[in-house]
């Protein structure tokens, strides 16, 4: 069933928007239950679009300043597509010094990638982060739940190509 103020979205289907209905004739009215609204609904779609939000602002008669300010706020939401691979590039002082730097620009030429950012096929998403704790292995890339030591920019691409 369409609902008056569903807008279309080509990454939410029908039945997404059924879900999210739910989800908010749910918990309207509740105080302070933004959070789980958007955590529900951040659940259903992957990720958090401005027309999502938008619509769950209207359906929870809350001013849409406010939960943008909280979907903003809290590193757990993300109102960008995730890609099918998470890149996590270390920057800390072992990986840097070994020239991790070198690798993050040739990623981001290639995939035409900004750190926080996700590849326009959603190939790849891609975050530049602290000390992994694998120092030993350094420079190191983590794709998923791979790790990759001693990583060059004559090899990363290499790597990324496993990743479809
Ligand atoms: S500095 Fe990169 S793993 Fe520790």
């Amino acid at each position: 069933m369409t609902h008056a103020l569903q807008p279309a979205h080509p990454d939410i289907t029908e039945e997404m928007w059924s879900k999210i209905t739910t989800v908010i004739a749910d918990n309207k009215g509740k105080p302070g239950s933004i959070i789980t609204v958007l955590r529900e609904c951040q659940d259903i779609v992957g990720y958090l679009p401005v027309q999502l939000m938008d619509f769950i602002s209207a359906g929870m008669n809350l001013p849409s300043s406010e939960v943008f300010g909280v979907a903003s706020f809290y590193a757990l939401f993300s109102m960008q597509p995730k890609g099918r691979h998470l890149i996590k590039l270390c920057m800390g002082t072992a990986c840097y010094v070994k020239g991790i730097k070198e690798s993050l620009v040739r990623i981001k030429n290639r995939y035409q990638l900004e750190e926080g950012s996700t590849s326009e096929d959603r190939r790849f998403s891609l975050e530049a982060v602290r000390c992994l704790g694998a120092c030993g292995l350094a420079p190191v890339m983590v794709v998923d739940a791979d790790t990759h030591g001693a990583i060059s920019s004559d090899t990363v691409l290499d790597v990324l190509d496993r990743y479809e």
